[in-house]
């Protein structure tokens, strides 16, 4: 049994200097794509699907399928609620079991952001599970239906909101943003090294599709720990399944399944060679 907190997995990469990756699903394909990378390259990682998400993939039927995942994985593997927006949707992950949750107070005003996320880390710890909050506003959204501008976090707010919340990760906004980047973003890293000197909670980079490898390596020499990459994983499933049919590979469901999964696996292979994770589970 692999299931594991997403803490303990942080305070390695934090040790060791490398990230972990937080790979969004959206069916079984994708975890089992995601589980054979983690497992060939002997990496530690986080599974994880946001709320917005769950109209696609209801979290009553989603969230076990994780956890079962997670539990038979060779390797450890968190199991993460990301983007949390309700507490009853939150309760509800905890409830099936995921060993972290995302409350997402980065729209409100910080002080309405740092009650409500230490509420919902209080409810995470009374489930022994971890909590992550964000700070300043990534941009984009997490399935692409708004277009949200970016906030780039202040550091001192963040020491702020680290201290009052006691968050096991906190997510910050340098110029990062979700979905698709129209041209490859310039991340702010000098916010970065500010925010990374003064809070000792391990740092979220999300919006992880489309940052260059080098930008990547650069986050995390400078502090990120955990990178959340969604849009990249669906892109790769549907751009395999387009090219196997292109050529003529998929002759049946089972082949498009496997086409699925592979896709995932591919996506996955990449991020975790640049993450640094590979060797570390
Ligand atoms: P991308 O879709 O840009 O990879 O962002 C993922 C993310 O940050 C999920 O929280």
């Amino acid at each position: 049994m692999s299931l594991t907190k997403m803490s303990p997995l942080l305070k390695a990469a934090e040790e060791g200097g490398y990230a972990v990756g937080s790979f969004s699903v959206a069916n079984m394909e994708m975890v089992l794509g995601i589980i054979k990378a983690l497992e060939e390259t002997n990496s530690p990682a986080i599974i994880q699907i946001a709320e917005v998400r769950l109209k696609q993939s209801p979290l009553e039927i989603i969230g076990p399928l994780m956890v079962a995942a997670a539990e038979n994985a060779k390797v450890p593997v968190a199991v993460h609620f990301d983007h949390g927006k309700t507490k009853d949707k939150i309760k509800q992950a905890l409830d099936i079991g995921f060993t972290s949750v995302m409350f997402d107070g980065s729209h409100l005003p910080l002080e309405d952001n740092c009650v409500q996320t230490l509420d919902i880390n209080k409810l995470a710890k009374e489930y022994g599970a971890d909590c992550e909050g964000e700070i300043g506003c990534v941009g984009g959204s997490e399935d692409g239906s708004e277009d949200i501008a970016v906030n780039c976090t202040s550091p001192s707010q963040a020491v702020e909101f680290a201290k009052y919340t006691g968050v096991d990760a906190l997510a910050v906004a340098i110029g990062n943003a979700h979905g698709n980047y129209k041209q490859a973003p310039k991340l702010r890293f000098d916010i970065l090294e500010d925010i990374s000197k003064n809070v000792s909670a391990p740092l979220v980079l999300h919006g992880g599709t489309g940052i260059l490898p080098d930008d990547f390596r650069k986050c995390i020499s400078l502090g990120i720990r955990k990178i959340n990459i969604a849009t990249a994983t669906f892109d790769s499933v549907q751009a395999n399944v387009a090219m196997k049919y292109e050529s003529k590979a998929i002759n049946g469901y089972y082949d498009l399944q496997a086409a699925e999964v592979e896709g995932a696996y591919k996506n996955a292979m990449k991020h975790i060679e640049i993450f640094g994770c590979a060797g570390k589970a």
